[in-house]
């Protein structure tokens, strides 16, 4: 058996050439240096420091050497890889301090910045519009007076003198909460109740004629229902504000004085008011109340000649319903007719705030889109 051949010249080892294991130390740092961050570094790792990279693969070789190279091979290589540990060990000091550094700044919380802008919420229009016109009636001395949605039918209609077949009181027109016989027991009858959604909010009147001392100067805004299908111009789910005198010596000049006031405080001074006679059961003499269009001032057509869309060239635009009280109402309410008088008128607020701001389509009042909402202010 011959031994291992001491004729064996290392340097013809070419993966052992001092050279060799220079360039492949060479190559190995330069290629961790130029890791931009610790991903590339674990690539440059698995290249030049794992179990396939050229100078793991020179170790391996040490051992097929003659034995008097292996010592020198081996420190070579030993080295070379020590040295590529090191730079692996640097590189990965630094990149983890700039990981750290980036991420102290990407999670940074900015304690200047403003903490306090969500939009904390607003009123709705509709409910601005009441208090705005409340507000109008207070300032002349009125009390501002609230009754039941949900309301006997004697209030809604009886008090205010509605004989009881008069046709509002159809269910077309009325929501009639459900009696005590049950819809479905066949008869298709829901019983009589006596109660109603209220339609309107002339029961107010009553309620406060029964509840106040005289004089009365009462203002009540309030939420309506009607069995009407919504659309861009009715609502089932309304408003109304109600406005009702009772004093000594009250007249229709009265009526109209409070009108007038009204309507200058609500879309400006200079606007003629019109009356024309029309019929509510509560009231007689009963009218509509029509204000000169404050977009067109009565003129019909806009500055270039267009028509005016917002009165619909009419000049005019109706605004309430009014009338003195009627006698038969004060009676059912124990108040003397010889001795006082009273004026009432009631108004719709969605449709006063339509009219005002030409809005064209009274969903918009009820669908609560912020969009819509918004322009309206965001007053609390
Ligand atoms: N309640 C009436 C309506 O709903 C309006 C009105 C109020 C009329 C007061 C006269 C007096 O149409």
């Amino acid at each position: 058996m011959s031994g291992p051949s001491s004729n064996y010249d290392p340097v013809e080892v070419t993966p052992l050439s001092p050279d060799e294991v220079t360039r492949m130390r060479d190559e190995a740092i330069a290629a961790i240096n130029a890791a931009a961050d610790l991903g590339q570094l674990k690539a440059a790792r698995i290249a030049h420091a794992g179990d396939r990279a050229p100078l793991t693969l020179a170790n391996s070789e040490i051992g097929a050497l003659p034995p008097q190279a292996r010592a020198e091979a081996g420190k070579r290589v030993g080295a070379a890889r020590g040295a590529v540990r090191q730079a692996l060990a640097d590189r990965t000091t630094e990149l983890e301090a700039e990981r750290d550094q980036q991420v102290l700044l990407t999670e940074t919380v900015d304690v200047t910045l403003p903490w306090d802008r969500r939009p904390a919420g607003a009123r709705h229009p509709v409910t601005m519009a009441a208090d705005r016109l409340s507000d109008v009636f207070v300032a002349m001395g009125y009390e501002v007076a609230e009754g039941p949605e949900v309301e006997a039918e004697w209030y809604n209609f009886d008090a205010l003198n509605f004989p009881p077949d008069h046709p509002a009181r159809e269910s077309q027109d009325t929501l009639f909460v459900a009696g005590p016989k049950e819809a479905g027991d066949g008869s298709g009858d829901p019983g009589h109740s006596g109660v109603v959604l209220r339609t309107h909010t002339s029961p107010v009147q009553i309620r406060a004629m029964l509840s106040r001392p005289l004089p009365l100067y009462v203002v009540s805004p309030g939420r309506c229902f009607r069995a009407d299908a919504l659309d861009a111009t009715h609502s089932p789910v309304f408003h109304q504000i109600e406005c009702l005198a009772v004093d000594e010596g009250l007249t229709m000049a009265d009526l109209r004085g409070v009108i007038q006031a009204f309507v200058d405080a609500m879309f400006g001074e200079g606007l003629r008011t019109r009356f024309r006679p029309d019929y509510f059961p509560f009231t007689e003499p009963s009218g509509d109340v029509s204000m000169e269009c404050h977009v067109c001032r009565g003129a019909s057509t806009r500055a270039g000649g267009e028509p005016c869309r917002v009165c619909r060239s009419q000049g005019w635009i109706e605004i309430a319903g009014c009338g003195m009280v009627n006698p038969r109402v004060l009676i059912a309410c124990g108040i003397d007719p010889g001795r006082y008088t009273g004026f009432a008128f009631g108004l719709g607020i969605e449709r006063t705030l339509m009219i005002g701001h030409g809005v064209t389509d009274i969903r918009d009042t009820t669908e609560g889109d912020v969009r819509f909402s918004r322009a309206f202010g965001t007053e609390i």
